[in-house]
């Protein structure tokens, strides 16, 4: 998916919406990773502020748990594609210092600093864990972590049924998605693990969040899946946004109520001393 497509979507769509997190499938996975980072007895030693990175940092919302929720003393920093994202970030965490650019370049990006965690969470969807993971090491001083939080190709799989189905596809012009060109998502756990291992990392922790997602009709599913960012890419593929009420009465009769899961990996893992 082309960065420009995401930049737009997240800066016109999905950030006037994102802190609504319809689903809370967000808000729970953050919560976990704060969790994970809570446990970890070298971070408690720390005795000065954290410097933590978060890269996708989106609206703030983990640098704000870690603070406010968790108490954690954090010198914050953080980078985004999106410009509406970072603003956001920027009202609800006044010193977090804050760059809008891909990060595919975050090499060019808070080059005097080293940081004792970075964040990536919900990110590996637009850039593959194969490209963030050397710049991750790169930043991180020895003995850092890594918060890893994302969702893998095992998500949603009764969507998946859904937008096989036949029927839908002949009234809806017959376009299909192809799942591998709209996102870089892992596989799963073991791919993650492996992946993290292969670039110098020691997974600390791992684990597999499935949480459920309800949807009753089309427009709850376009709170989470078009305005909340979940699935913009896929909506936008199969035109979703734009169908007229008829289309829409049609979809509701025969594909809803969908009741489903996602699929998230979270992982911290520690920069090994070379
Ligand atoms: C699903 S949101 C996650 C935001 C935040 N990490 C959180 O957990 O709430 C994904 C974020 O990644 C950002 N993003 C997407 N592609 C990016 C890229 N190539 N470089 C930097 N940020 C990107 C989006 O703008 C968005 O803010």
């Amino acid at each position: 998916m082309q960065t420009d497509t995401i930049q737009r979507q997240y800066d016109e769509v999905i950030a006037q919406h994102y802190d609504l997190d319809p689903q809370n499938v967000t808000g729970d996975s953050l919560d976990k990773a704060v969790e994970q980072l809570q446990s970890t007895e070298n971070l408690k030693l720390a005795e000065s502020a954290l410097r933590i990175l978060d890269v996708g940092c989106g609206t703030g919302m983990f640098c704000e748990r870690l603070r406010n929720e968790a108490g954690m003393s954090i010198d914050p920093y953080g980078l985004d594609l999106s410009q509406a994202m970072v603003d956001i970030a920027g009202e609800r965490i006044s010193d977090m210092k804050l760059a809008v650019d891909d990060a595919a370049n975050l090499d060019d990006h808070f080059q005097d600093v080293s940081f004792n965690i970075i964040c990536t969470h919900f990110m590996t969807g637009f850039v593959p864990i194969d490209v963030l993971a050397p710049k991750i090491h790169n930043k991180l001083d020895e003995g850092g972590y890594w918060s890893f939080v994302g969702g893998t190709m095992g998500g949603f799989p009764n969507l998946q049924k859904k937008a096989d189905l036949k029927i839908l596809k002949m009234i809806f012009g017959g376009k299909s998605i192809d799942t591998p060109s709209l996102v870089s998502n892992p596989q799963d756990e073991a791919d993650v693990v492996q992946k993290l291992q292969s670039h110098g990392f020691e997974v600390c922790q791992s684990e597999t969040f499935q949480p459920e997602v309800n949807f009753a009709n089309f427009d709850e599913f376009m709170d989470f899946a078009y305005r909340g960012g979940w699935l913009t890419p896929f909506v936008e593929k199969l035109g979703l946004h734009k169908l007229n009420r008829t289309s829409q009465a049609i979809l509701n009769k025969l594909a809803f109520p969908i009741k489903d899961h996602h699929s998230i990996v979270l992982a911290l893992a520690r920069k090994q001393n070379q």
